[in-house]
C-alpha cells in the first residue's frame, strides 16, 4: 500500500516534515511560511485592508509620501529585488517614481499567485523587464542571471523581518547583504510600534480573517497533507509578549483531542497551542543594531507620524 510518503512530491514532504517536527516538540508549533498557499496569500491580502491591521496602510502612505526622495537617493540602481513580494503592491509605488529601475526580480514561495501578479506587472509597467522567481528566501536563491554592472536595491517591506527572531534576523540581514554585494542598498520597513492594545487589534480583527488565516494552516494540512484536524475545535489567538516586543499567534485547542498525520497520532491538552506565528516589533535601536552587526549602514530613515511606530529605513552595504 501507498504511504503518505509516497503520494506526496517534494513540496509537500517538506511542508510534512516541517508539521511532524513541529508538533513533536514541547510547545508544539509551525513555521508561519506554510501560511502562504493560494488562500493564505489570498487572506493575507484581506487582513491588510482590515481597519484593525495598520502596517499596511500606514506603509503604503509613507511610500506616497517619500517614494521621490527614495528614488533620488537610489538614482545609480537598475535591479529590484523583493523578497516575500505578495502581490507587489507597495512595488508600484517605487515604480511610479524610480525611473531607473530595469529588472524587478519578485521572489515567492507562492507559486500561481507570483506568476498571475508578475504577469500583471509586466504589463501595467513594459519598460521593467519582471523575472518571477519561485522560492523561499529564507533558503538560498538559484542564481539571478545578472550582470557585474547591475546595481540592487533590495525591497522588504511589510515588517517581514519581524516573522524572525533576533538571532534569524540577523542571518537573514546578512544573506540580504550578500546577494545585494558590494554597493547595493537595502529598503526595508519596520514596525516598532508597542502600544499593546492596537498590536493585539491588528491581530485579532473583528471581522475574523486573521483567525481565517492562521486556521488556515490546519486546513491546507488536511488537504495537503491528509491530517484530520477538526477546524472547529481549534480558535485563533494572539499574543502579547512585552518583554521581547512580540505578538506571538497560537491555535489553541479548545479540548483534549487527538489529530493523526503521516501515519502518527499527535495528542493535544484542552488549551494547549500550536505556535504559528512570531511578529516582532523591534525597537528602532534594536533593529538598527541588528543591521549595522550584519554589514548594513543606514542612509535614511522615514516614520509615520500618524497612527504608529512605523518606519521605512534605506542602508547601503558597508565597503569591504
Ligand atoms: C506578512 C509577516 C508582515 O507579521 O504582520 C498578519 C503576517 N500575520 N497578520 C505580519 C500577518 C497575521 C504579517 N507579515
Amino acid at each position: 500500500m501507498d504511504t503518505i510518503y509516497d503520494l506526496l512530491d517534494s513540496k509537500h514532504l517538506e511542508f510534512l516534515e516541517d508539521v511532524l517536527h513541529g508538533l513533536s516538540q514541547q510547545q508544539k508549533s509551525i513555521p508561519s511560511k506554510w501560511f502562504y498557499d493560494e488562500a493564505g496569500s489570498h487572506l493575507f491580502e484581506d487582513i491588510t485592508r482590515t481597519r484593525e491591521y495598520y502596517p499596511t496602510r500606514v506603509e503604503t502612505r509613507l511610500l506616497h509620501q517619500v517614494s521621490e526622495e527614495i528614488g533620488q537617493f537610489t538614482k545609480q540602481l537598475n535591479v529590484l529585488i523583493e523578497p516575500g513580494s505578495g502581490a507587489s503592491l507597495k512595488t508600484r509605488i517605487l515604480f511610479e517614481s524610480s525611473l531607473n529601475i530595469d529588472t524587478y526580480i519578485p521572489v515567492d514561495i507562492s507559486e500561481a499567485f507570483l506568476h498571475r501578479n508578475a504577469l500583471q506587472l509586466q504589463k501595467d509597467f513594459p519598460r521593467i523587464r519582471t523575472i518571477p522567481l519561485v522560492g523561499d528566501f529564507t533558503k538560498s536563491l538559484p542564481p539571478l542571471g545578472l550582470g557585474a554592472h547591475d546595481k540592487k536595491l533590495l525591497f522588504f517591506p511589510g515588517s517581514t523581518v519581524g516573522n524572525f527572531s533576533p538571532i534569524e534576523a540577523r542571518s537573514l540581514l546578512r544573506s540580504f547583504n550578500h546577494l545585494v554585494g558590494q554597493g547595493g542598498w537595502l529598503l526595508i520597513g519596520v514596525d516598532s510600534t508597542q502600544d499593546r492594545e492596537q498590536l493585539l487589534a491588528a491581530y485579532n480583527d473583528i471581522q475574523g480573517i486573521t483567525a481565517e488565516f492562521n486556521k488556515n494552516l490546519l486546513k491546507r494540512a488536511n488537504r495537503e497533507l491528509r491530517a484530520n484536524f477538526d477546524l472547529e475545535r481549534f480558535s485563533h489567538e494572539a499574543r502579547y509578549n512585552e518583554d521581547d516586543h512580540l505578538i506571538e499567534m497560537h491555535l489553541v485547542s479548545d479540548c483534549e483531542q487527538t489529530v493523526t498525520l503521516g501515519g502518527k497520532v499527535f495528542g493535544f491538552a484542552a488549551g494547549e497551542t500550536i505556535f504559528t506565528e512570531s511578529c516582532y516589533k523591534y525597537p528602532t535601536q534594536d533593529f538598527l543594531a541588528m543591521a549595522d552587526d550584519s554589514g548594513w549602514r543606514m542612509e535614511h530613515a522615514w516614520m509615520d507620524d500618524l497612527e504608529s511606530r512605523f518606519q521605512i529605513f534605506l542602508l547601503r552595504a558597508k565597503p569591504g
